[in-house]
């Protein structure tokens, strides 16, 4: 396992297995914005915000920003593909630098995207500025990246490996442990609501679960060397080289904060 597999395929597949759970996000964030609403998704990826709230919004314009060329062409395929492509709007900018013009936001969208900018504070003050009086930005964060192994010595596994890979993102300055709540508050923002939700997958599995885990575990695998013992990195690959999606499961939690303008 030397190639790490895309970011991209990641999160394409995390909707696919995970589609309620978004499906049912995609339609509370939705029913708290206006009928015609400007929508800006900040660090928008493949699209999952975006495509969803296009669909979801008929009559919104939607404003994709991400700092990447890369997943901003795949998210104008998945928005073509989905029939929203005239109202999906792809914005290259990174979030760390001045905005460009975003025009006035009635719905703001960041998905698990906040934790990797420099300065959280400083870019949820910008949004505040962005969204018009009464806008709403919803911020979707993990509080754990997907487990997928369910026999107890996999688990451990995963659980040390998880470990190894959260410390090596905290020394890198990635904000996974902000508490989003005082920093919204802190911006300006009166945070509506909190939706943490717990997910747990059991067989029968959707179909993509097998592939959603390989490549999970791939990506994990990749960032470890030097990090967890050999043994560890030997029983990892194992794993992966013998999925057995009969044998998987799916767990992982993620918060969403719902937070209004006044
Ligand atoms: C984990 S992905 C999440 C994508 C998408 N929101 C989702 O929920 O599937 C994080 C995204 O944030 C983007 N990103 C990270 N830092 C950024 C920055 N400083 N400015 C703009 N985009 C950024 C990355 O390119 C990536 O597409």
């Amino acid at each position: 396992m030397t190639h790490p597999s895309s970011l991209a395929e990641t999160l394409d597949l995390d909707v696919e297995v995970l589609h309620e759970y978004h499906r049912d996000l995609i339609d509370w964030v939705a029913s708290a914005t206006v009928d015609r609403p400007r929508v800006v998704d900040l660090g928008a990826g493949t699209g999952t915000g975006a495509v969803a709230l296009a669909r979801r919004l008929p009559r919104a314009e939607v404003y994709a920003v991400d700092v990447s060329d890369e997943m901003l062409a795949h998210l104008r395929r998945r928005a073509d593909e989905a029939g929203v492509g005239d109202r999906v709007h792809t914005v290259r900018a990174d979030l760390d630098q001045p905005w460009p013009d975003l025009g006035p936001a009635d719905l703001m969208w960041a998905a698990a995207s906040l934790h990797h900018v420099g300065d959280p504070g400083r870019v949820l003050g910008q949004a505040h500025a962005l969204l018009r009086p009464g806008g709403v930005l919803a911020v979707a964060e993990l509080d754990s990246f997907p487990r997928f192994l369910a026999d107890p010595a996999g688990a451990a596994l995963e659980e040390r490996c998880h470990a190894a890979l959260a410390r090596m993102r905290r020394e890198r300055g990635m904000h996974l442990d902000a508490d989003w709540g005082a920093l919204l508050a802190g911006a300006g923002f009166a945070v509506e609501a909190t939706r943490r939700t717990d997910l747990a997958l059991d067989p029968p599995l959707p179909a993509a679960t097998g592939r959603y885990a390989l490549v999970s575990l791939q990506r994990m695998r990749h960032g470890l060397d030097g990090r967890v013992g050999a043994a560890d990195l030997a029983a990892l690959d194992a794993y992966a080289a013998d999925l057995d999606r009969a044998d998987l499961r799916v767990r992982a939690t993620r918060t969403v904060w719902l937070a209004r303008r006044p």
